[in-house]
């Protein structure tokens, strides 16, 4: 299976050109990766005319968020049949930037319905603001995750991919970076919390790992974590580092 490898640009780059020559870039070396899947979800404003140049499977384009309707009179707000209309292929529900904006566990899930019935794909973050040492970090993670799957069947689940940042292990005030031994523990868990939802099938699912990855960490991610992927942030910004992390990512079979 190929490695799934998302980039999230959050709220950069400030000028679309700057936007579109990024993208080019790093279009350029995910074009000639056989082993990985890129996806790159710029602010919504970018994706327009960005759609225009994403032709093709190895490097498309995914979007940051969506809204829980198909359309309808809620201003500033974006529906998954759009994105769909541009033929955007990936949608980050639930990042912890917007959690902390106001977004519960039941906006997310009705998020989540509303990308997957548009036939798109969700990438839903979960994860935990501290580790506690009575553990409890664990049950948060598989109350997310348990109710991220509400409502969804097993026909469905392949338009599902889940996405675990540690909240203290993301961007430059970063606690400190995780290890890949912290992302199997909760690997493991989240496999866990989907066979009982699922059985067998919920194995399929693809995880990935996010949270300060970079050239350097990218690669034992992807051995040690048990994860078929990772959501990347400040370094998907740079073509050069993200394209390093690309690259580790083809070498692995
Ligand atoms: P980071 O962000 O890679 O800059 O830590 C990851 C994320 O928030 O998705």
């Amino acid at each position: 299976m190929k490695k799934l490898i998302v980039g999230n640009w959050k709220m950069y780059p400030i000028r679309a050109k700057d936007a579109h020559e990024r993208f080019l870039a790093i279009r350029k070396t995910a074009l000639k990766l056989r082993n990985v899947q890129t996806v790159v979800c710029p602010p919504f404003v970018y994706l327009g005319s960005l759609s225009k140049v994403a032709k093709g499977h190895r490097c498309t384009l995914g979007a940051q968020n969506a809204w829980t309707e198909p359309e309808g009179a809620y201003t500033g707000e974006v529906s998954p049949l759009m994105l769909k209309s541009l033929d955007i292929g990936h949608v980050i529900i639930g990042h912890s930037e917007r959690r902390a904006l106001g977004e519960t566990d039941e906006l997310v899930r009705k998020k989540i319905l509303s990308v997957i019935r548009a036939g798109l794909t969700a990438i839903v973050c979960v994860g935990e603001r501290e580790r506690d040492p009575d553990g409890n970090y664990l049950k948060l993670i598989g109350a997310q995750v348990t109710s991220a799957f509400q409502g969804i069947s097993k026909k469905e689940l392949g338009n599902m991919v889940i996405a675990y940042e540690p909240i203290w292990a993301i961007g430059k005030n970063a606690l400190r970076a995780a290890s890949p031994d912290d992302a199997l523990e909760v690997s493991i868990l989240i496999r866990k919390t989907l066979s009982e939802l699922y059985g067998q099938v919920g194995f399929g699912i693809p995880l990935l790992y996010g949270g300060s990855v970079d050239a350097l960490n990218a690669k034992d991610f992807l051995m040690k974590s048990q994860v078929q992927g990772l959501l990347v942030g400040r370094a998907s910004l740079d073509p050069e580092v993200f394209g390093a992390v690309l690259q580790s990512a083809d070498k692995l079979k």
